[in-house]
């Protein structure tokens, strides 16, 4: 099998929290064509985005970042983006899609935050009190946002592809978190959404007790959650091979 390239790949690694050091992500470079940040980099605070950013600052390869339930937290999105597009190699996907020309193959990936709503057929009913029906129209909102990005990507052509999310897709990623929060660790839906497009990885995090490595979701979708916490604070690290397969591994701490 003929290594194409690397992608690096960490979610919820909450500065303000975990204590993470430049180095962490300086061994990115040399390893990993690519990062991607999964949503939970902090809470939205002007110096927590700092100090992420700040974190960032050694990486030498393109970075992709989703936000997570975190990291709207101070609630003002916006500046949060401004913040961060200061480093010129990030990419924010919010609803989008972004392609890359790694060693002569085009890496498409979609990507947005997800939310809750929960695994058919344990899922929430937007019936009833508004603060349901607002719950549910989250869901929907985010769930709309990831089909246009991921059917935007598959109409153009790609030798790869990633779907990005900061809450589960798929119940398989989130397997060993107590059953009573998955209504509000991921939605079903996304994986629908994903499904109809079959990329070669889909990505979560926020189940930061749910299964580690990558998943046959729905016994087809090479799905993993790259939770700080799941991973053991290690860097999961994604193969991508000629034939379409991809492998996991760690990066290494020396
Ligand atoms: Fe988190
Ligand atoms: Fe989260």
């Amino acid at each position: 099998m003929k290594l194409v390239f690397t992608i690096a790949a960490i979610s919820d690694i909450h500065v303000e929290k975990y204590h993470i050091q430049k180095d962490f992500f300086d061994r990115v470079n040399g390893n990993a064509d690519l990062l991607i940040i999964g949503g939970d980099m902090n809470n939205g605070k002007d110096e927590e985005v700092k100090l992420f950013l700040r974190l960032v600052s050694g990486v030498q390869i393109p970075m992709v970042v989703i936000f997570g339930n975190h990291d709207c937290d101070a609630g003002d999105l916006g500046r949060l983006k401004e913040m961060l597009v200061v480093n010129p190699l990030i990419k924010i996907l919010d609803g989008e899609y972004v392609e890359y020309e790694l060693n002569g193959k085009v890496l498409g990936i979609a990507g947005t935050k997800g939310y809750g709503g929960g695994f058919t057929p344990y899922r929430i009913v937007g019936r009833g009190e508004s603060a349901t029906k607002a719950f549910v129209e989250e869901e929907e909102r985010e769930v709309e946002k990831l089909q246009i990005a991921l059917h935007q990507m598959k109409n153009s052509s790609q030798d790869f592809r990633i779907a990005l999310t900061h809450f589960a897709s798929f119940e398989e990623t989130v397997d060993g978190e107590p059953k009573e929060l998955y209504i509000i660790l991921g939605s079903s839906k996304l994986g629908d959404a994903i499904e109809e497009v079959a990329p070669h990885l889909a990505l979560s995090g926020h189940a930061h007790h749910g299964a580690r490595g990558i998943k046959k979701a729905r016994g087809k979708i090479s799905a993993c959650n790259i939770a700080y916490k799941v991973n053991d604070g290690k860097v999961p690290l994604f193969d991508f091979f000629l034939d379409g397969n991809v492998l996991g591994r760690y990066l290494e701490s020396h």
